[in-house]
């Protein structure tokens, strides 16, 4: 038996003997180190790849990592510290981009000082601005703008709060200039924009680009936080109108709490890896099914968790990360750029007259014909065999990335559309086969700790609920 069969035996053995319930981490911190300085959803937690890591690593070192779909990073972080030397990330979401530099690129500048320096600075501007501060609430109201207003309401606040709030600071000739960010009046308070552009600027002040970023990315999470964003969802719906013109957001506490709590979070990661020499982290920022910048046959481990379905019907990460980056990058990212990343993720293509499918994989082709069977259900099987369509182009791109021998984790999830129950782990192997992976073994866990939402609409008929998503699969390949 060659030595690759015999990691795969080993590893098959040391698999098969973890204990019941092994990957689930249900009572376990997911939150230690930089893990957690931002909210993402569908957030694969840490000890997965942590311990995906140290298993293999014990029959073979890994010192190049791939992981195509980085959302937050994650599974870079784990990388470095498990010793990778090369550690390859990318996601077409300029917000996963972010997180994942700010939480791999460790800051050796003392950050307790960063931290008095900036909140003392912080204090002199809310001293320099008070005035503006303390008037804006009483010039809304006195002018009647009604902040409850909708986005599309072109008369009032909803979409002018970026001029209204310009009038008021120039009549107060304050040096303040609020830029012209889309449906900022919809989603912010008049006194949190106010705030929020004072924490920015200040931020922009900083020299050190990575310390900049750093700062940036609590700034990111803050504006999520004081937003006027429904608690505890990740799709984006507005309060209440009555919620929202009591709204009183702490910005300057918000802020500076998030940024304590991410500095401390940094120290760990600092102090965590000082025995080591850290490897290179490469970051980009393109479709998956290209990967043109990492280098052809240099991968020796990919682990990934890539989306469940397309972002209209699962979960859709750049509505989720429209405000942050509306806020963080108006002076580098168009309107429209931050509007489309969730058309070109995965199974953002519509075949809405119809499709051939080409894909090798008899399971699929079962469930489309499945879908199929009421025939006006074919823009939605078209939406179904879009993401597949999708998947199995990153499969190739990522299997090219891989050297031979290189082990591939895909933790997936299985969901239901029109009833119809699509068995991604098992597509994912079916399609695999094509393309040169052998197919090791396929291992559950159940996803107490994933956030994202256990309830969808499969069927689109509005209040018809199922439960989707309670265990993911993970899929281990081999490329031969
Ligand atoms: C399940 S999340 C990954 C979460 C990540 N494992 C973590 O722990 O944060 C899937 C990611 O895939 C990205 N994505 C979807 N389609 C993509 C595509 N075609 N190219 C690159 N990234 C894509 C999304 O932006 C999202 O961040």
């Amino acid at each position: 038996m060659d030595e690759a069969r015999i990691i795969d035996k080993e590893l098959i053995e040391e698999f098969s003997n973890l204990p019941e319930g092994f990957w689930d981490f249900k009572n376990d911190d997911t939150k230690e180190l930089t893990h957690s300085i931002h909210n993402y959803p569908a957030v694969m937690v840490y000890p997965i790849s942590r311990n995906i890591l140290k298993i293999v690593n014990k029959y073979r070192s890994s010192s190049s990592l791939l992981d195509p779909f980085m959302g937050s990073g994650t599974v870079l972080l784990e990388g470095l510290l498990a010793g990778c030397t090369e550690v390859y990330g990318n996601d077409l979401n300029p917000l996963a981009y972010k997180i994942s530099k700010a939480k791999t690129t460790p800051l050796h500048c003392d950050l307790d000082k960063a931290f008095n320096d900036f909140a003392n600075k912080l204090d002199q501007k809310y001293d320099l601005y008070s005035v503006v501060l303390a008037g804006i609430d009483d010039y809304i109201f006195e002018n009647n703008y009604d902040i409850t207003a909708k986005i599309n309401d072109k008369t009032n606040w909803g979409a002018n709060a970026s001029s209204i709030l310009n009038a008021y600071l120039s009549a107060h000739n304050s040096d303040l200039i609020i830029p012209e960010i889309q449906s900022v009046g919809f989603w912010f308070v008049p006194r949190c924009i106010l705030e929020l552009q004072i924490i920015r600027n200040l931020i922009c002040e900083i020299a050190d680009t990575d310390l900049q970023d750093y700062f940036m990315i609590a700034f990111s999470e803050t504006t999520r936080l004081v937003s006027n964003r429904r608690n505890g969802e990740f799709k984006m719906y507005r309060m209440t109108p009555e919620k929202v013109a009591a709204y009183k957001p702490d910005v300057r506490s918000t802020y500076l709490n998030t940024l304590s709590s991410n500095i401390c979070k940094m120290k760990a990661f600092i102090k965590r890896a000082e025995d080591r020499v850290l490897g290179s982290v490469h970051l980009s920022r393109e479709d998956s099914r290209l990967l043109s910048s990492v280098p052809d046959q240099s991968i020796d481990i990919v682990i990934t968790s890539p989306p469940y379905g397309d972002s209209r019907t699962t979960v859709a990460y750049g509505q989720f990360s429209r405000v942050s980056l509306q806020w963080c990058d108006y002076d580098t990212l168009s309107y429209k750029e931050i509007i489309d990343i969730d058309k070109n993720l995965m199974g953002g293509t519509p075949f809405k007259k119809g499709f051939a499918n080409c894909l090798p994989s008899a399971t699929l082709d079962h469930a489309l014909s499945e879908i199929l069977k009421p025939s006006e259900n074919l823009e939605r099987a078209g939406d179904v065999f879009s993401f597949y369509k999708d998947l199995n182009d990153v499969l190739k791109a990522v299997t090219k990335k891989c050297r031979t021998n290189a082990y591939q984790f895909w933790v997936v999830g299985n969901r239901t559309v029109k009833e119809v129950s699509l068995k991604t782990d098992q597509i994912l192997v079916e399609l695999g086969r094509n393309l040169g992976l052998k197919h090791i073994m396929t291992m559950r866990r159940a996803i107490s700790n994933k956030v994202m939402p256990s309830l969808n609409s499969p069927t689109n008929v509005s209040g018809k609920k199922a439960k989707t998503m309670c265990k993911e699969l993970i899929v281990v390949f081999r490329k031969e």
